[in-house]
């Protein structure tokens, strides 16, 4: 057992939460969003800490983030979410192009300087890059490259987007808890039998045997689980099912658990979908839950392969729902705990081992950055703590 290294008032402060969107969710690089989600003319509009950006491909097709303020007179570019269309700013009229410069004007005579220079009011830009079809933002000019800061994990993304264009179930919901309370319930099966008895414990082919989960941590940020699925199960799925519903880019034979500091989970089992979920502060006591279900594509797949794997999509979105929903509820009754809560939390030997990584990455980036005299840890920004 280890006492875990979060105060209970860094969970419910105001004043904290602004700590950490300047030091970590300044700093870090942070998921923003699919890149085919921005294909054509599309952008996307969201919040990262406390600054909103706009995400969209230039006409190299490489993803690129801007401040979502006009160069003009700072009226707000776009709404949050999805949108497609060029960039037009509501107030006066100005058009941006695809690499957030001003290219329309409205009567431009009286804006000469922007018209003769307009790289020069370009909207302020940050670093963004992919690893696959997953797209990065950093905010902070100085850091380490996307490849640098993820490690193993920039392989698993590419991998996991092989193929991978398709959302196939999409939501976002708030939930009433701190982000770094949704984050840790995430990192660990402790609480599956007491949340999900009705759930979780039904999984065809995750019924508990021998096989145990497996953790990962060669990363000083993040962290990954693999359970094999039972041996009897998997040679059942494949003698009868995977004849009819074919192959797909990247199969495998365990149920994965991915989180990469801070804020995304990605999870799959066999590698036919991949479940991504981004957890975005609203507040001290309250986050933003977007999830996604991306699907692979199949080859050799029969007509009756294709109604199995429906039904098997359609029966792991229900799933996804209902656990969704088992633990907002418990996140919820943590978070009420919280505000009363005078003593850090105590952490389980191996059942726990993934939260308390995650608790050394925090807390070791929330300290460097204290004692730091740029907003950033200088250890955060080399990618390793
Ligand atoms: S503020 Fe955007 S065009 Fe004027
Ligand atoms: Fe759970």
């Amino acid at each position: 057992m280890t006492m875990g290294l979060i105060e209970p008032a860094w969970y419910r402060d105001p004043q904290w939460l602004q700590r950490e969107h300047e030091q970590l969710f300044g700093c870090c690089w942070i998921f923003a969003g699919l890149l085919f989600e921005l294909d054509g003319n599309g952008h996307r509009v969201m919040t990262i800490g406390a600054t909103e950006i706009i995400v969209q491909r230039d006409s190299g097709g490489r993803p690129r983030a801007f401040l979502n303020v006009c160069s003009h007179r700072h009226a707000q570019l776009s709404p949050i979410g999805l949108h497609g269309g060029p960039l037009r700013c509501p107030y006066h009229g100005w058009v941006y192009d695809r690499a957030g410069v001003p290219v329309g004007i409205p009567q431009p005579q009286a804006f000469a300087a922007v018209t003769a220079d307009p790289q020069a009011h370009r909207l302020t830009e940050f670093a963004c890059e992919a690893a696959g079809q997953f797209v990065f933002v950093r905010l902070s000019e100085q850091g380490p490259s996307l490849a640098d800061y993820l490690g193993d994990e920039y392989a698993f993304l590419s991998r996991a987007s092989s193929g991978s264009d398709r959302v196939l179930d999409e939501f976002e919901a708030p939930v009433s808890a701190n982000w770094k309370v949704i984050i840790e319930n995430a990192l660990e099966g402790y609480h599956v039998p007491a949340v999900h008895g009705q759930t979780f414990m039904q999984v065809d082919g995750m019924q508990r045997g021998i096989e145990v989960p497996v953790d990962v941590f060669d990363h000083p940020l993040h962290s990954s689980m693999t359970h094999a699925a039972a041996p009897a199960w998997l040679a059942r799925f494949d003698r009868s099912m995977a004849p009819k519903i074919g192959r797909w880019p990247w199969r495998f034979d365990h149920y994965t658990h991915h989180h990469v500091f801070p804020n995304l989970t990605v999870t799959s089992f066999l590698g036919y979908s991949f479940h991504v979920q981004r957890f975005d502060p609203i507040d001290a006591t309250s986050t933003r839950v977007h999830s996604r279900t991306l699907g692979a594509p199949f080859e050799g797949q029969t007509e009756v392969g294709a109604k199995l794997i429906e039904r098997i999509y359609a029966d792991g979105h229900a799933f996804t729902h209902r656990v969704f929903d088992e633990d907002g509820a418990i996140c919820r009754r943590v978070q009420a705990g919280l505000a009363q809560a005078r003593r850090r939390a105590v952490l389980g030997d191996g059942l726990e081992q993934r939260v308390a990584h995650f608790q050394r990455a925090y807390a070791q980036i929330m300290a460097d950055a204290t004692g730091a005299e740029r907003g950033c840890a200088a250890d955060a920004q080399r990618g390793k703590i």
